[in-house]
């Protein structure tokens, strides 16, 4: 059921566009997978195009029960359809919920490194982007609660983004930390934005709990924005279609009143098919997908630690992300990103665009077919060999 076999060289893929100008490197960059988006999902979509009309489209009532039955079945999240917001992108969302819940130069608490965008999608809106870094312990990051605890209790700083999992550390965070969070987060009246993108992805080891799961109790519920889509899971990203969730009244009554004002939930036919189509259909396919990630991450993993000492990975938890320390190279950014070009022909996403804290790291992408993904390794041997040469 699996599909590896595709090629993006020609399409306008963001993620190969690099080999137009080098076709001997090999991108393991930009969170999307090489990996066929479902048959039963581009077959719905070529259902709603035989039917030849691409004309307005509400959302059926499906739409919004297949993903408050998958948020309920995979996550433990209770919904109804009138807590849904549904939006074009998270990095929209985002950005709505920013300007909608927060006022100019408000702080908005971002975990370094963070998902680049978050930078711009902050600083753009004038709110002050307050870089929080994560400490590492036995090469995994942890939250240091004492001065997230400090950072929040700054009267200027009024949300913190939540990644979780964590890109690009791939951390999943446990549900003592979150329960922490949310303990601080609310008695300093913070607002969790909760980008739970990446929760599909999943692996045996490791089960992302919401941050509006049950689990978490009510309380849970009344500073939080959750912030989702079925596009990292299913490769969807192009689809554009994702959604909010808020329970506070409030909240939900301030973004509902937006949303109608910006128009923000203008629909997009085939994202609502294709996303309706994810939950509906989607569980085994992706039952399988991601064990096929999890060995991929698995042979990543032992490989480099066995093979390339001086490559130092981060365990991704969730994701199908590797965060890679080559701090022992001694290079600096510019350097580490050339000579993996040169002499390694492959190219990783550059640590030092994820903040500061990211400087000396890469992250590698490994939604792959495993014979690439093997290719991908050697390259980093042939890097590690000549690089050490030198
Ligand atoms: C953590 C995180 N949030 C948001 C996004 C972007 O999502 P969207 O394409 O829906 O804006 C990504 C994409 O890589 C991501 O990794």
């Amino acid at each position: 059921m699996i599909d590896t076999n595709v090629d993006r060289r020609h399409d306008n893929s963001d993620k190969w566009a690099v080999t137009k100008d080098d076709d001997q490197l090999l991108p393991m960059t930009i969170a999307d997978m090489d990996i066929a988006t479902p048959q039963f999902i581009r077959e719905a979509m070529q259902r709603v195009l035989n039917k030849k009309v691409l004309g307005y489209t509400t959302p059926s009532t499906g739409f919004y029960n297949a993903i408050i039955r998958w948020q309920k079945t995979h996550h433990d999240v209770s919904l109804k359809r009138d807590q849904l917001i549904i939006v074009p992108s998270i990095a929209v969302g985002l950005s709505f919920v920013i300007r909608n819940l927060t006022q100019k130069n408000d702080g908005i608490i971002v975990m370094s490194p963070y998902y680049p965008p978050y930078r711009q999608l902050v600083v753009d809106n004038q709110r002050q982007f307050v870089e929080f870094p994560l400490v590492q312990r036995e090469g995994q990051y942890v939250i240091d609660f004492n001065r997230l605890d400090a950072v929040m209790a700054d009267s200027q700083n009024k949300a913190i983004i939540v990644c979780n999992p964590h890109n690009p550390g791939g951390c999943v965070w446990t549900t003592t930390e979150l329960q922490r969070l949310q303990d601080i987060a609310n008695a300093h009246h913070v607002l969790v934005l909760a980008d739970e993108i990446h929760d599909d992805v999943a692996f045996s080891d490791n089960l992302p709990v919401s941050m509006l799961s049950d689990l978490m109790g009510s309380e849970a519920a009344s500073q939080t924005v959750l912030m989702k889509s079925a596009t990292k899971a299913f490769n969807l990203a192009g689809v554009k279609c994702a959604f909010l969730a808020v329970k506070n009244p409030a909240l939900l009554a301030t973004l509902k009143h937006a949303a109608a004002a910006e128009a923000i939930e203008e629909v997009n036919t085939l994202g609502v098919v294709a996303t309706q189509t994810a939950y509906e259909q989607g569980a085994q396919w992706l039952t399988e997908v991601n064990a096929y990630l999890e060995e991929n991450r698995n042979l990543a993993y032992e490989y480099l630690r066995e093979n390339i000492p001086m490559i130092r990975p981060m365990y991704p938890e969730g994701t199908y992300l590797m965060w890679l320390d080559f701090m022992a190279y001694d290079l600096s950014d510019d350097e580490l990103d050339e000579k993996l070009r040169s002499l390694g022909h492959i190219c990783l996403n550059r640590g030092i665009d994820y903040g500061q804290t990211g400087s000396g790291f890469m992250r590698l992408n490994f939604a792959v077919d495993r014979d690439v993904l093997k290719d991908a390794l050697q390259r980093l041997k042939a890097f590690d060999t000549a690089v050490r040469k030198k």
